[in-house]
């Protein structure tokens, strides 16, 4: 257990002082609901104590300022992010030694260059789904999300039925999108030896083997990002080679799975309760259909924005100045000033946004107290990539199919916590082939 780190002056503290666990119990039982009652009790800055890690929270707009505009080497989110979310459930092997991140993917290919790939990730989806059915909103999209991102980064074969019916549930067993809020999974992994999550690496570092030697065998070069990750590993001996391209595809995955595919259910989710919009929508209007998706992803951003402090450093929240020592937490629940930052925000409205920018009539203290993809130089760099697979995604379900919800409302689950919220409950849909005529 870390020693807790001393703040100076302290601010309030949360409730909940159980040695080692803290407010753990509390937090984990709903989040969004305890932090804004701790919010409303104890104003903008508190400490929250959990398993013995000490989370300095902010939601003034000084204070949510300068969380975003802190370097790295001050308030570190790659250590954040390590430390909380991948050292309890992921092996080590994996997270080290990575050349391929998304930022250098995004950044050498325009988003053009795989527009290609999406929509063929999505035809194969709709070709699987015949002419008629029912289908639960988040349990399509997860499908759908591992079709397009595999289909993007691990070659158009890895998106095929043949590979993907064995990648997705070798996937799903590495997924870390909880394992800091569900800290027994946590201990299982380090009391297994993360014995799961390796039979898993094993796995679909042998489907993407596969997938390599296929296009050796058959001379194939099609110059997507699965050649781009290989070309960057060609100096490895032969039989290292296609695990380490298979480990750069599974932390590229599994960051774009934490979110992708929940923005892409909660998109449709939200239309097929405005029948209005949804027939703008369905009636060509991708401009609409974008925004929709923007405004989505903000009432259903349950994000934990988090920073490592890596030296002493000063945060002034507007009020009074912290200094804040090693191993404290600066942190930010997104969930929480996205809907109340400004009046109307609570409510569904693609008005509140122009292009893929929050509008100018929303009267915000500053930009960075509504985050849909983060500010500053952490902010995602798939934004324009998953924006783009959302309106490929929908609008391609709309021009094919006749949908029909079969559930009245939709709400973030209270238990999540961290990234795009998934539904407190299941959003069923009914659809049909559209006739031709
Ligand atoms: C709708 C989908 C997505 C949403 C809402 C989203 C949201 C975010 C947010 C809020 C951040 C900032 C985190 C922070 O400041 O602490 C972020 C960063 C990041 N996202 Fe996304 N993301 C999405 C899709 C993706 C995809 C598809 C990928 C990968 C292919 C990805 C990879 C990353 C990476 C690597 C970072 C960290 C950037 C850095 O280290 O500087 N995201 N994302």
């Amino acid at each position: 257990m870390p020693e807790t780190p001393s703040i100076e002056p302290m601010p309030p503290r949360a409730p909940g002082r159980l040695p080692g666990i803290g407010s753990g119990i509390a937090l984990l039982r709903r989040p969004t609901a305890f932090l804004t009652r701790t919010r409303e009790a104890l104003g903008d800055t508190f400490v929250v104590d959990v398993f013995g890690y000490r989370l300095f929270f902010v939601f003034s707009a000084e204070g949510v300022k300068r969380l975003y505009a802190l370097p790295e080497k001050e308030a570190s989110f790659g250590l954040a992010t390590f430390t909380l979310v991948f050292k309890h459930k992921i092996p080590l092997e994996l997270a080290m030694g990575r050349r391929n991140r998304p930022h250098d993917l995004f950044g050498s290919q325009e988003v053009e260059g795989y527009l290609e790939d999406l929509e063929s990730a999505v035809s194969h989806e709709l070709t699987e789904m015949g002419e008629a059915g029912r289908f639960e909103a988040f349990t399509w999209a997860r499908r759908l999300g591992h079709r397009l991102g595999l289909g993007c980064w691990a070659g158009a074969e890895a998106a095929s039925p043949r590979h993907l019916d064995r990648l997705m549930p070798l996937f799903d067993r590495l997924d870390t999108s909880d394992s800091f809020v569900r800290p027994w999974r946590a201990v299982f992994a380090t009391a297994t030896g993360k014995w799961i999550e390796r039979r898993a690496m094993a796995g679909i570092e042998g489907v993407i083997g596969e997938i390599l030697a296929e296009r050796a065998r058959d001379g194939r070069e099609p110059g997507d990002f699965l050649d781009h990750i290989a070309e960057s590993w060609s100096d490895v001996p032969e039989d290292e080679r296609a695990v380490q391209i298979a480990r750069d595809v599974m932390i590229i995955h599994m960051g774009a799975q934490s979110n992708l595919y929940a923005a892409v259910a909660w998109t449709l989710v939200d239309l097929l309760q405005r029948p209005e919009l949804l027939a703008r929508v369905a009636a060509g209007d991708d401009e609409l259909l974008e925004r929709c998706a923007n405004e989505s992803i903000r009432m259903a951003q349950n994000s934990l924005t988090l920073r490592q402090v890596m030296r002493p450093l000063d945060v002034d929240d507007g009020e009074r100045t912290y200094r804040l020592t090693p191993g404290t937490f600066l942190a930010t629940m997104l969930s929480l000033n996205n809907t109340s930052a400004a009046p109307g925000l609570d409510v569904y409205d693609p008005d509140h946004y122009e292009g893929r920018r929050l509008a100018r009539h929303v009267p915000l203290e500053t930009r960075e107290l509504v985050s849909t993809f983060g500010h500053g130089r952490h902010s995602c760099p798939a934004q324009r990539f998953s924006i783009s697979a959302i309106r490929i995604a929908i609008r391609r379900l709309l021009d094919r199919y006749e949908l029909e919800p079969e559930f009245r409302d939709a709400s973030p689950s209270p238990r999540q916590l961290g990234a795009v919220a998934r539904a407190a409950k299941p959003c069923r849909v009914r659809y049909r082939a559209r006739s031709r005529a």
